[in-house]
């Protein structure tokens, strides 16, 4: 269980993504870069074609936004939610600048959506489903705000393992922190949902049907561990939350722990940090 309570636990989630909302966005070009084919996939896996109303939770500053209104084009439809308005209103921005103006912006919790039912073509959730506290609750959101016969798409991190960077950052801010070590699985946490097994179970209770889940390689590919943590204090809003607590030259002092250990991915042309990602879908039956 969260070590809060649930609305507890999501003030915090929304405030520290309006605190580095302005970061995340700024690293769009590593974000869309190391996600591009994975995004591709979710948008297939929803099925996303032209004209179509789609729904996009835990938006962000919305680079799959961007790519899911050009391929609804101009006759269909985007409406990017997502629980921090400070990260929501970048999105609007990026979105007009450019010239994509089927896209619109509502601030609303993944658990509590505040859009009408039975009124979208498809649905997606690009890293974001893993911070509910309640991901069935999401889902079955999201299965309400399906037309019938509408399709649902996610994407999450596996399981720990496949996705030792962000252990290492973990487990490395706690310990700096003073804080226990965490159980990976916890509820809301990055790794929350990479479970086997859970991701296609959650989407089962939700109601949907024809679920699948499948694993997506995708590492993050950077000059070098500098570049990666340059992403990671930019924008990895849980790691900053932790480290928030201490004072500049104990987060620094974790920062450099990172590194040492996250060199070891270092490679002959560049760093390559292992990651890996669960695709999960399912459809809002018909009848
Ligand atoms: C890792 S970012 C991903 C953003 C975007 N989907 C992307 O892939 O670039 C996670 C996003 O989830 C949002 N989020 C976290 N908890 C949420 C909730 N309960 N409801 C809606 N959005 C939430 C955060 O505000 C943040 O924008």
């Amino acid at each position: 269980m969260t070590p809060f309570s649930s609305e507890q636990f999501k003030d915090a989630t929304r405030q520290a993504w309006d605190r580095c909302a302005s970061g995340w966005n700024g690293q769009t070009p590593a974000i869309h870069a190391w996600l591009a084919a994975a995004t591709a996939a979710m948008l297939d896996a929803a099925r996303i074609t032209a004209g179509m109303r789609v729904l996009d939770i835990a938006a962000g500053a919305g680079d799959q936004t961007l790519e899911i209104a050009r391929r609804v084009g101009p006759e269909g439809h985007v409406l990017a939610t997502d629980i921090s308005e400070a990260i929501l209103r970048l999105a609007q921005g990026n979105a007009r600048q450019a010239g994509l103006m089927q896209v619109e912006t509502r601030v609303s919790d993944a658990e509590a959506l505040a859009v009408e039912a039975a009124s979208f073509d498809a649905a997606v959730c690009r890293l974001g489903l893993m911070f509910c506290p309640d991901p069935v609750q999401a889902l079955r959101q999201m299965h309400q705000a399906l037309k019938p016969g509408g399709h649902a798409a996610v994407l999450v991190f596996s399981e720990p393992q496949r996705n030792p960077c962000i252990g290492i950052l973990m487990t490395t801010a706690l310990r700096h922190a003073g804080l226990p070590p965490r159980d990976p699985f916890q509820p809301g946490g990055l790794l929350s949902l990479g479970k086997p097994g859970l991701l296609a179970s959650c989407f089962s209770q939700a109601g949907f049907t024809a679920v699948a889940a499948t694993r997506i390689y995708a590492p993050f590919q950077r000059p070098s561990a500098r570049d990666y943590l340059d992403f990671v204090r930019a924008s990895a809003s849980p790691i900053l939350q932790i480290l928030g607590r201490l004072a500049p030259q104990a987060q620094e002092a974790a920062w450099a722990d990172m590194q040492d250990q996250l060199d070891v991915f270092d490679m002959p042309d560049g760093w390559e940090g292992p990651n890996e990602l669960l695709l999960a879908h399912g459809a809002r039956p018909v009848a």
